[in-house]
């Protein structure tokens, strides 16, 4: 199994368990296998009740480049596309358990759209949120085109997700997309505290707590899949493998 991500159970920290990408040599873009090991952690972690709460954490400077770029280049080349980031997905926007994350450096692709399905994100004030799906000749992909119009608008919404604007910290938390903005140094602790927290309350009420603020994700659901149909659509689209190539040429 692949160690660009790893699943964690630090003893100073009971009931978290921490996803963090180690990848840091590629920016932490997301393999095929990365998602699997994901997926899975989430999943076991939904029926696990030592997990209380789940923390996404990225390496100095950067969370996440987004997908692998070399997968979106395979699939365009005629490559099956595999069940891995859809699982995951699915496994995100269906947990049980309270998820918190820590950004510091690059959150691109992916590396925003995950936070859209954690409880509470904080960012060292020089993150940088970019979604170049348009950009790329792709679609918003994890409900992303449900979830941001609801609480940041359609302006912002438009423009992180279809002009590919860049969202500073500061301008992440003004839209909403994150909680709070603390120091690079602080990240790592304060995202496992807060899990720590979250995981020391009582896990029935923050549960019914929890799923009601977020309330029904069918429509969530849907609207991955919805989405998913249109990204794969367009991942085979002369369009996108120019902007692969051009990515890979560069
Ligand atoms: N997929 C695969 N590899 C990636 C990657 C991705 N999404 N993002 C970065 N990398 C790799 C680069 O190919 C490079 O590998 P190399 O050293 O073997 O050449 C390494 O990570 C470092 O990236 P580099 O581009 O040299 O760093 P940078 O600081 O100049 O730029 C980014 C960083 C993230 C801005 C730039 O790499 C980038 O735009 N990546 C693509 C992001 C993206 O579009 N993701 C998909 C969103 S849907």
């Amino acid at each position: 199994m692949t160690d660009d991500v790893l699943i964690q159970r630090p003893d100073a920290y009971p009931g978290v368990q921490v996803i963090r990408f180690n990848r840091p040599a590629k920016k932490n873009a997301i393999t095929r296998a990365m998602y699997a090991k994901m997926a899975g952690a989430l999943t076991i972690a939904g029926t696990d009740d030592t997990v209380r709460a789940i923390a996404f954490l990225g390496t100095d400077g950067c969370f996440s480049a987004g997908n692998d770029m070399n997968d979106f280049m395979a699939f365009a080349m005629g490559g099956t596309m595999g069940g891995e980031v859809i699982a995951f997905l699915r496994a995100l926007a269906a947990s049980a358990k309270p998820i918190v994350s820590g950004v510091d450096g690059l959150a691109i692709g992916i590396g925003t759209t995950i936070h859209l399905h954690c409880d509470m994100t904080i960012a060292s004030p020089r993150s940088l949120f970019r979604t170049p799906f348009v950009d790329l000749a792709l679609v918003p992909e994890a409900a992303s085109s449900l979830i941001v119009p609801r609480f940041a608008g359609h302006q912002r919404a438009f423009a992180l997700l279809a002009a590919g604007e860049p969202f500073t910290a500061e301008q992440a938390l003004a839209a909403g997309l994150i909680w709070k903005i603390t120091e690079a140094d602080a990240i790592e602790t304060g995202v496992l505290t807060l899990a720590a927290g979250l995981a020391a309350k009582p896990p029935e009420a923050l549960r019914i707590a929890r799923s009601l603020i977020r309330g029904d994700r069918a429509d969530v659901l849907a609207r991955i899949d919805e989405e998913a149909g249109h990204f794969a659509a367009q991942l085979k689209s002369a369009e996108a493998r120019a902007a692969f190539e051009a990515f890979m040429r560069r």
